[in-house]
């Protein structure tokens, strides 16, 4: 059999056009494991990862021999990549004392501070490697970190995961799909190629260059609330129309907001305190983050309402660039009345490796 190699120009699944499901899954490393347990899990991950979005097993289905268990698990068999994905990311926990590594520490991985509106809790928080896989079909998406996660079972338990489906971000190309609030999300994203060099790829960063930074917010709605909230409500919350996702000083959904423009009240058009009023380039120094957000949800909660949200990932090259959004949205966005952060995590994206070559290389 020829196996595929890891080939990729850049780590996959961030600049790529978002699929339609993502499955997000955290894991620790077990206790007693050492540097090459790591190095091992890392080189087996990127070369099954390669495997699978090849459309391939990562090993028999079918063993030889009777006494045997599979290799692969065997649910995708016959079925289509659909644009699979696997993007594999680094917590700040790997480069304590445990493995030896903290010389090799990525710059900016430090856990996220402590930020206004934080709900958070430990089991849906941390963890010292994160795995997303994305794909247009979900049987892919399970069987990828199924797979991946049975494979590491000697190394690794698992933390949390969220799965994602109806993606809430736009890539290149792709019409504006819908949050869970029934809004268009992703209008004004990054898709321009100077932007992802300028705002997510790691430069002169020494063995983490060509990576960049993941934040995972998995965030609660209240979506019951929400519904009965007037639109003409929910629209100043945005501070965009519902329908047409237009910024309510203008007619299209691509016509840039006028911040400084006034109504006839004397009082701006989109309220000061609207979500795109704080979190716009315009009002923050021109920082942007790249986001590439799912919906999700858990079924129904304790209180018998249905328990959804937003499985909020972004990509920069400085998470101080999400802290300084958040820390503004967190204190003073209309939204929070309908959303709860409670699930948090930031991971260091390797650069890709050359073909042949194995995520996280550079490490050891
Ligand atoms: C814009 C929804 C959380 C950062 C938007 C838009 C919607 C939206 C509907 C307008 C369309 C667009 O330009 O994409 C939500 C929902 C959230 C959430 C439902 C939580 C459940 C966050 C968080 C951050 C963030 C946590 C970052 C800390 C942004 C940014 C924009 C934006 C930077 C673009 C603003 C602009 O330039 O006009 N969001 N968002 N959002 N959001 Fe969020």
């Amino acid at each position: 059999t020829q196996y595929p190699l890891y080939d990729q120009a850049e780590p996959a699944g961030i600049r790529t056009p978002p699929q339609r499901y993502a499955i997000f899954m955290t894991f620790d490393m077990s206790a007693g494991t050492v540097a090459t347990d790591l190095q091992s899990l890392l080189a087996r991950w990127t070369a099954a990862s390669a495997q699978l979005m090849a459309a391939q097993p990562i090993g028999q289905v079918q063993p030889t021999s009777d006494m045997a268990v599979g290799r692969d698990t065997g649910e995708a068999l016959g079925l289509d990549a659909a644009s699979l994905t696997v993007t594999i990311g680094l917590g700040p926990g790997l480069f304590d004392t445990r493995f030896g590594l903290a010389g090799k520490r990525p710059a900016l991985l430090t856990p996220l501070p402590a930020l206004p509106s934080d709900n958070l809790s430990a089991g849906t928080s941390g963890g010292d490697l994160s795995v997303q896989v994305c794909s247009d079909d979900p049987q892919v998406c399970y069987h990828a970190v199924r797979n991946l996660a049975r494979m590491a079972r000697d190394t690794v338990q698992t933390r949390w995961t969220v799965m994602g489906f109806g993606r809430a971000s736009a890539g290149q190309g792709q019409q504006t799909p819908r949050n869970l609030l029934g809004f268009k999300d992703g209008t004004r994203n990054i898709s321009e190629a100077a932007d992802f060099a300028t705002y997510v790829w790691l430069r002169d960063a020494g063995w983490m260059t060509g990576g960049t930074y993941q934040v995972v917010r998995k965030i609660e709605m209240n979506i019951e609330t929400w519904d009965a909230d007037r639109v003409s409500d929910q629209e100043k919350i945005f501070g965009r129309g519902k329908s047409a996702g237009e910024p309510l000083t203008g007619n299209k959904e691509f016509d840039t907001p006028q911040f400084a423009a006034q109504g006839k009240d004397g009082k701006p058009v989109i309220a000061p305190t609207s979500h795109i009023a704080l979190a716009a380039h315009e009002n923050n120094g021109g920082v942007k983050i790249l986001r590439r957000s799912y919906n999700y949800t858990d079924g129904i909660n304790e209180f018998g309402q249905l328990d959804a949200g937003l499985l909020f990932i972004s990509y920069q090259n400085n998470p101080a660039h999400f802290v300084q959004l958040q820390r503004k949205l967190g204190a003073g966005d209309l939204l929070n009345e309908y959303i709860k952060h409670v699930g948090s995590g930031l991971f260091a994206i390797p650069p890709a490796p050359k073909a042949g070559h194995y995520i996280g290389e550079q490490l050891f």
